[in-house]
């Protein structure tokens, strides 16, 4: 096992990543704070990982809420269902949630816990590759509103992250590649050792060999963990974490939530960052064709969806939680390991970049 560590004063915690860590209990009973725990998770994953973890759980008033799988159940009425549940057996502020699945129940489980008795334990097993990367850590918790992706929530962070990286051995190819999108991020934002080692191990990665895969994840979470300790509730730096998020966000509104996964949205986001970047003369031609290619090798989306109409794109992206008074941001590249936070793009160069010319 390998520990990584959040560093937030009173609120840092550790990432703990190996092979089998489901079956460690001790890494989560050390967290907890009474015999109350519940567990919170969806109708796809609890076959798979549950029994092992309620087997290390035996001792304890275990609560199991199974929610329905799907980016269109990170609503508010979902969260109820985990308030009344935690209600009915009459939970106590000393209880802890555990979140065991992918970032959909990570934020929401985080956002309950941020909310649940104005605040309890909570805990995060990651068994997605994109939420092992990513969603996991950095205490971003929420859910989504028909108009915009995330915009209810609250920056909360767990007490610590557990990553059982056999949990990948189940995974959806697409869900993979997905994740992938977040860690060919870390390398764009801010590591071009990375970036090329991702490059060169991609076959790896897809074929989910255990040794390129803790590599990856990693080395991902060392990225988000500095960053995060830097700028936990993004007033600068942190903001560079959401590489392609503008134009991503906009996609999965505008599809529906769960028509394009959250990685893939980013991958198509991160390569219209990169053409962006290229029309501000921020980088050269070659820097656009690095990020488009190691997004096509790792099998994801290069291009916006093509039913999407600029008009309503754009409108989406006026309502990103990083648009202020309308104007919006925009994290570009100045390389391949490199990135900004611009503030001052025009409307015009976006509607040229969106029609092509
Ligand atoms: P997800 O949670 O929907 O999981 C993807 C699918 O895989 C689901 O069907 C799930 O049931 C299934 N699944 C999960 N683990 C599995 C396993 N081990 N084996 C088989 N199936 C498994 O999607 P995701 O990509 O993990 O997370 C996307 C969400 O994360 C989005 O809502 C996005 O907004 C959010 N997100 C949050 C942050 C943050 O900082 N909080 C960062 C990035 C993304
Ligand atoms: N996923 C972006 C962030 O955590 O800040």
């Amino acid at each position: 096992m390998q520990t990584l560590h959040v560093d937030l004063g009173e609120r840092s915690y550790p990432i703990h990543i190996g092979a089998g860590l489901l079956s460690q209990g001790h890494l989560v009973v050390e967290h907890l704070k009474s015999k109350q725990v519940c567990v919170v998770t969806n109708t796809t994953i609890a076959p798979l990982f549950l029994p092992t973890l309620r087997s290390q759980l035996t001792d304890f008033d275990l609560l199991e809420v199974i929610l329905p799988d799907g980016e269109e159940f990170k609503t508010l009425d979902t969260l109820s269902t985990i308030f009344d549940a935690l209600l009915e057996r009459n939970f106590s502020r000393s209880c802890t949630l555990i979140a065991l699945g992918g970032g959909v129940i990570g934020d929401m489980t985080g956002f309950a816990a941020s909310v649940y008795q104005r605040g309890i334990n909570f805990i995060q097993i990651p068994t997605t590759l994109l939420s092992q990367v990513d969603s996991s850590v950095g205490g971003k918790t929420g859910v989504n509103r028909p108009l915009g992706k995330n915009m209810v929530g609250a920056f909360y962070q767990p007490k610590a992250v557990i990553i059982d990286t056999q949990t990948l051995l189940t995974l959806p190819e697409r869900e993979l590649k997905a994740g992938l999108a977040e860690v060919i991020k870390y390398g764009l934002i801010n590591n071009q050792d990375f970036h090329y080692w991702i490059k060169a191990n991609l076959p790896k990665l897809l074929a989910k060999q255990s040794e390129a895969l803790t590599y990856a994840i990693r080395t991902s979470c060392a990225e988000k963990a500095a960053i995060v300790a830097a700028d936990e509730r993004e007033g600068g730096i942190r903001a560079i974490l959401n590489l392609g998020h503008t134009f991503g966000h906009a996609i999965e509104t505008a599809m529906g939530y769960g028509v394009w996964l959250h990685g893939e949205a980013v991958a198509a986001g991160m390569v219209l960052a990169a053409e962006l970047s290229l029309q501000l003369c921020r980088i050269e031609p070659k820097v656009l064709a690095e990020v488009r290619a190691v997004i096509e090798a790792a099998g994801l989306p290069v291009t916006l969806p093509e039913q999407l109409d600029s008009k309503t794109f754009i409108q989406l992206m006026r309502k990103d939680k990083k648009a202020e008074q309308g104007q919006m941001t925009f994290i570009l590249l100045d390389s391949v390991g490199k990135a900004a936070v611009v503030r001052d793009v025009e409307s015009a160069s976006l509607e040229r970049l969106l029609s092509g010319d």
